[in-house]
């Protein structure tokens, strides 16, 4: 570790004398910018009771989600983050005000995707303020979740029954483990802690490539238990490399490498930032193409939203691995956080619908939310600029 500092205190001193602004500096700024478009987004939402903000439309107008939709927590959560970045009250009632509107949701049985909505809004607030309701609501949900779980499968199952798939799951649910780790530790109920594990054993043995590439969507006969098909749902095809997947398998096995100490998910950590970091599709400032193989290269969209997610789990996984691997993680997450907090990508204070970052691509082949902002994609910048500053010696 400390030979990692050394060398990077030798690369922040050769970016100054370079005349490039230190990355403290950017990544203040930067989150200046969050707190007051955040802060502008809150007054919004006060209109708008028991909705939440999810994008903007082509013409540029506020799209709300109900607390079902699959991204309601990430701005509650970003407004947790801000709170803990600045201790400013307003964002601690900004963000509990938001949070409340989420808490009916702990018991849809009908989503894998209460490990985003729950854990990214009451996670961050029972990590802040310790609110005992908050601790309930999470587990009351984590059991919503477990009811996925499909033992013969060893899988959670991410969509219901549709488009010929008996049981898909997508390589998005690595994400909702983080939620069920934490309702382990909690209650001590083992339940959770096999099925996050078997659920990473299953999903390295068939959502991965040889080249620790992922596919998207892998669905499962129930009957066998065997992999009926393995396509693609948001990615530019079955065999792509959809950016934000491939985000997300990353951020997943970091997660379950911390949580259980487990080596194998460690190397899949590993070999899955390889991949992406040294893949030739990778731009020079490492905000990807919305699909490592998407036909346009380089004209094709960038995502920003897999850009912060990578970036945040490589910081993570920085601390994980030897001084030499976590100085070239940290260059590539730095670079990163330098090109999100540009002008390209970061909104002028007021501009952009409140939201934080541009140019996020969420569903590009259903011609949904294409190149616009997304709450996920400013949840994890924000928290990516936190895990940076957290960093021993920054
Ligand atoms: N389903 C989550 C995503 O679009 O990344």
């Amino acid at each position: 570790m400390k030979k990692n500092l050394l060398l990077f205190s030798l690369i922040s001193l050769l970016l100054i004398s370079c005349g490039e602004q230190p990355i403290d500096k950017v990544i203040d700024r930067s989150l200046n910018v969050s707190m007051e478009q955040y802060m502008k987004m809150y007054d919004v939402m006060k209109e708008n009771p028991g909705l939440l903000p999810r994008t903007l439309d082509t013409a540029g107008q506020l799209i709300t989600a109900r607390p079902n939709w699959w991204t309601s927590g990430f701005f509650p959560g970003s407004l947790w983050y801000l709170y803990e970045y600045s201790k400013d009250d307003r964002f601690k009632e900004a963000a509990a005000e938001m949070t409340s509107r989420i808490e009916k949701e702990k018991n849809n049985k009908g989503t894998h995707d209460l490990g985003f909505m729950l854990y990214c809004s009451f996670g961050n607030g029972f990590r802040l303020t310790a609110e005992k309701s908050y601790a309930d609501i999470m587990l009351t949900g984590a059991g919503s979740l477990a009811t996925r779980y499909r033992p013969k499968i060893g899988c959670i199952q991410s969509w219901n029954s549709r488009r010929g798939w008996q049981c898909p799951v997508i390589i998005d649910n690595m994400m909702n483990l983080e939620f069920l780790m934490w309702a382990f530790k909690e209650s001590g109920d083992s339940t959770f802690y096999n099925i996050c594990v078997n659920h990473s054993d299953t999903t390295i043995k068939n959502h991965f490539r040889p080249d620790f590439s992922s596919y998207h969507v892998v669905s499962y006969d129930t009957a066998s238990g065997k992999v009926e098909i393995k396509q693609t749902h948001q990615g530019y095809s079955d065999e792509s490399a959809w950016a934000r997947g491939q985000a997300w398998g990353l951020y997943g096995y970091v997660v379950m490498y911390r949580e259980t100490g487990f080596e194998r998910y460690l190397n899949q950590a590993v070999s899955i930032a390889d991949f992406l970091i040294n893949h030739p599709n990778m731009p020079e400032d490492k905000i990807p193409y919305w699909d490592f193989n998407a036909p346009d290269i380089p004209e094709a969209l960038r995502d920003a939203s897999a850009g912060s997610i990578i970036a945040s789990a490589l910081i993570e996984l920085s601390g994980y691995v030897s001084a030499e691997k976590g100085s070239e993680y940290l260059k590539v997450a730095e670079t990163q956080i330098r090109t999100l907090s540009s002008d390209e990508y970061l909104a002028k204070t007021g501009e952009n619908g409140n939201f934080i970052l541009k140019h996020g691509v969420g569903h590009l082949p259903g011609n949904s939310e294409v190149d616009v902002p997304l709450t996920y994609g400013d949840y994890y910048y924000i928290e990516a600029m936190l895990r940076y500053r957290a960093l021993p010696g920054k």
